[in-house]
């Protein structure tokens, strides 16, 4: 294997199209049945040998984003997870050298579509490379789910369901293509807060199940039966936190969305406008960006998804 001093790795954001939240665990993560579906939208993960030096940790970090990336909510230091995927591939490999990692960022930060885990699955990928680790893509996978719940899924892509925390995933059978609109929000939400709110609301959730509709939408490849099927058990927990959501979910649907939920824990929601190869989902997602803006999202960000790669070198 030919080792590089620099390596880029692309990685893409998710949508969740079904999140079913049972009770807390006692690890106090909860139960979840959790459809991941990768999107177009990319961050890249750059990370590059250092020099060694007395005062320099494993890894050091930069950032940099699209106008619409609050990089201010990104940690540059060792609690990043992008470095602690660095670390913990080090610790695990013995192969470790001091790096530069740098993120270039264009899914939102706690926007609910996975940026942080997909940069940590991008630094796993890229660190492996340059270390010359050679790790097979289920050792990966294990050290990503140590990480993170979110975290393995960005280095499948496609489309997948995880049980457990999230982090026990397989794939789907996901034929179709699609159209999304995603409302951006200025102001992030934190997981863990719009999980205590699901307790808070829900204290006696049973436990999640897969849903029937959402198998057979994705098989099918329809985008309005897929639309019809779309269900987050955490929406209410992230409305109760950002009323001013409902009023954006309400106005993509009567703008003619197929589907609208918040993506995750939110704030971001997501709209399905329709089959990639639709003549018609253009002037859906014209209407429908026009009806958000109104509505008062921060700004809108147009992806497709469905033959989405995971974490890939570039
Ligand atoms: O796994 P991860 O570190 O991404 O989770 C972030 C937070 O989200 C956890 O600390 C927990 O509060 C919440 N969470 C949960 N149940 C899950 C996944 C995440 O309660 N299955």
């Amino acid at each position: 294997m030919t080792v590089s001093t620099t390596v880029t790795v692309r990685v893409p954001a998710k949508v969740n199209l079904q999140l079913a939240v049972g009770p807390r665990r006692e690890d106090g993560f909860h139960a979840l049945v959790n459809v991941f579906h990768a999107v177009s939208l990319f961050d890249e993960v750059t990370v590059k040998e250092a020099p060694p030096r007395q005062d320099f940790g494993l890894a050091t970090l930069t950032a940099s984003g699209g106008t619409r990336v609050d990089l201010a909510g990104v940690p540059l230091d060792a609690t990043n997870l992008a470095a602690r995927a660095a670390a913990l591939l080090a610790e695990e490999t013995g192969k470790g050298s001091p790096v530069e990692i740098h993120l270039d960022k264009r899914i939102p930060v706690a926007g609910g579509m996975a940026g942080g885990s997909a940069d940590a699955a991008a630094a796993l990928v890229a660190c492996d490379r340059l270390w010359g680790c050679g790790l097979p893509q289920t050792d990966l996978m294990d050290l990503a789910a140590r990480l993170g719940s979110d975290v393995p899924f960005p280095l499948m892509g496609g489309t997948a369901v995880g049980t457990g925390r999230g982090e026990i995933l397989e794939p789907l059978v996901a034929p179709g293509r699609y159209r999304w609109v995603f409302a951006l929000s200025s102001r992030g939400l934190s997981t863990a807060r719009v999980f205590g709110e699901y307790d808070r609301l829900r204290p006696d959730a049973p436990a999640p199940r897969p849903s029937p509709a959402m198998e057979e939408a994705l098989a099918s490849g329809d985008a309005a039966s897929l639309g019809a099927a779309l269900t987050n058990d955490l929406e209410r927990a992230a409305l109760s936190l950002r009323p001013d959501l409902a009023r954006v979910l309400a106005a993509g649907r009567e703008a003619g969305a197929l589907g609208a939920l918040v993506s995750g824990s939110g704030p971001t929601c997501a709209f399905l406008v329709g089959d990639e190869d639709s003549p018609k989902a253009g002037g859906i997602e014209a209407e429908v960006v026009r009806a958000l803006e109104a509505a008062g999202a921060d700004s809108c960000v147009p992806a497709g998804s469905g033959d989405v790669l995971g974490a890939t070198v570039v």
